[in-house]
């Protein structure tokens, strides 16, 4: 069972005032948007069509849990469509900032491939949860420790087509 966090409208105005905050921030830059498979796929597609400057898109995998759980495993990045981002002014997204431990190696990853500046965007942030000092320069939402699905995110693959945000209760 679903039981609605964030309903699709409220994300999609906090969204719409995230893109006016990035357009505001990188007129005249090179920015690269380099969104974290699989999560942030939703908002991707909603964030980058409410920003009005030139800007490139560019994928990279990476994936910590492992089937039906909700606990982080390994982290495994797949870079095979990583983008140039030499010169480029990189913001990477992601769906959720939990223990922080993604965003915190693809930003080390960015800076290795010779990113000019490389900054975060997350549509949510759960509380408690971190475990690794990084704060995202842009944030949707801060959602309390409750295991969280729709608009991209997923438990064991499913539920990223839900259109809100919504906690996922397990008991039968
Ligand atoms: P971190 O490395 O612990 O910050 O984990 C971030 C990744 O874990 C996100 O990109 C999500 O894919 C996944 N994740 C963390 N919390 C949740 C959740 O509540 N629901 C679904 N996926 C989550
Ligand atoms: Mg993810």
């Amino acid at each position: 069972m679903v039981e609605i966090l964030i309903p699709e409208a409220e994300i999609h105005a906090r969204v719409a005032e995230l893109g006016r905050q990035i357009e505001a921030d990188y007129q005249g830059k090179p920015l690269t948007i380099v969104a974290i498979l699989t999560g942030s796929l939703i908002l991707l597609a909603d964030l980058i069509r409410t920003i009005q400057i030139p800007l490139r898109v560019a994928l990279i995998q990476a994936s910590s849990y492992k089937g039906a759980t909700t606990t982080a495993g390994v982290l495994i990045i797949n870079e095979s469509f990583a983008p140039d981002v030499s010169g480029r002014d990189v913001l990477l997204l992601d769906d959720i900032l939990d223990t922080g431990h993604t965003l915190a190696t693809l930003v080390r990853r960015m800076a290795d491939r010779g990113a000019l500046s490389v900054r975060t965007a997350v549509l949510l942030q759960k509380v408690g949860r971190q475990e690794v000092k990084i704060e995202p320069d842009y944030r949707g939402f801060t959602i309390p420790d409750k295991f969280v699905v729709g608009y991209g995110l997923d438990y064991d693959d499913d539920y990223r087509h839900l259109p809100y945000v919504g906690v996922l209760n397990l008991e039968p």
